[in-house]
């Protein structure tokens, strides 16, 4: 037994020390290690030893495990060390992976030029939470219960008093309970309506709410602003329609058109031939809201808006099913 053990280690050391490479080391270390290796073997024969030779050679086989493991692992950092030239561990010549690449939604896109539109105009950004109560995205907007205008808005409600925001406007009312004006605002995020999904419909979809309030804001303010946002985002020269409307939070109300950007107001598919493009909703904040907050109407007036992404994303790149943004095909998103 002695002598079988000293001749394994002596072979052993010389195979693993003379490995010129990775590969070889790896088959030395199976060769002599390996669960089915030659240490393995001898292992095997202990049982038959009288108990006095099985003690000491069970130590020796042990004491020759750790050095076969210790040289290998020595031999792995010195292999490790030589990385270039044939036979090396990392080989140059291989071609390299290639890591398939995202792309950033065009919707994260558009939300984040939006948001810096705003921003170039001296508003400052906060959200607010999706799920709400019947006071935030109704009560508090002028939108008592039993109101007919609740129906401009299918509803998702998650029990009787909570719901999934129909809107970004909520978020007015919750950034007012915690400023005081004079200040300008804008609140981006998620709003869900009980829509089923169809080329421009879908239940969960993206605003971004836009709030000033201070002394002797008018409605001139809100169409420069308007105006001034919706010229940066469609071309410079874009002539822009403020087009009389209803919304229950603000008095008197209005949406915004720009003139079409494909046809340039001539009139065609994407603008129904009218030669106008409907962008966003407004007004002036009805005094009822400025109420809700503790606002005195008296003192304080101001504008607010509320601008649709999925639209302005489908209008800026030409996208005619709204279901695209939230299919993530690489094949699309790669086109822009
Ligand atoms: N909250 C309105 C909607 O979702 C949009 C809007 C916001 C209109 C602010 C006027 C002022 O339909």
């Amino acid at each position: 037994m002695h002598q079988k053990i000293a001749k394994l280690r002596t072979e052993a050391l010389e195979k693993i020390g003379s490995a010129p490479d990775a590969g070889a080391l790896s088959a030395a270390k199976n060769h002599f290690l390996g669960r089915k290796g030659l240490l393995a073997a001898l292992l095997k024969d202990l049982p038959g030893l009288k108990p006095e030779e099985k003690k000491e050679a069970g130590a020796a086989l042990n004491k020759l495990k750790k050095e076969l493991e210790e040289a290998v692992e020595k031999k792995t950092s010195a292999l490790g060390k030589g990385t270039s030239g044939p036979g090396s561990i990392l080989d140059h010549t291989l071609p390299g992976k290639r890591i398939p690449k995202g792309r950033q939604n065009i919707l994260t896109t558009t939300m984040e030029e939006v948001i810096a539109i705003f921003k170039g105009l001296g508003y400052s950004v906060a959200e607010g939470p999706e799920i709400e109560t019947e006071y935030y995205n109704f009560e508090a907007l002028n939108i008592p219960a039993g109101h007919p205008s609740r129906d401009m808005w299918s509803t998702l409600y998650i029990k009787d008093d909570l719901l999934l925001r129909t809107h970004t406007s909520p978020v007015q009312i919750r950034y007012m309970e915690k400023s005081k004006p004079p200040f300008a605002a804008i609140f981006p995020g998620k709003v869900f309506r009980r829509d089923a999904a169809d080329l421009t419909h879908l239940p969960v979809f993206h605003q971004v709410e836009g709030l000033t309030a201070g002394r002797d804001i008018t409605f001139s303010d809100l169409k420069g602003t308007l105006a001034a946002f919706c010229r940066e985002l469609f071309g410079k020269n874009r002539k822009v329609r403020l087009r009389p409307s209803y919304f229950p939070f603000t008095e008197p109300s209005a949406e915004v058109d720009v003139e079409c950007f494909v046809c340039e107001g001539s009139g065609c598919r994407i603008c129904k031939n009218t030669g106008w493009i409907e962008i966003l909703g407004s007004g002036m904040v009805d005094p009822n809201v400025f109420l809700a907050v503790k606002y005195d109407p008296e003192q304080i007036s101001g504008f607010a808006f509320g601008v649709g992404i999925e639209r302005i994303a489908m209008l800026k790149y030409g996208i005619d099913d709204i279901r695209v943004f939230f299919e993530n095909d690489l094949r699309v998103m790669r086109q822009f």
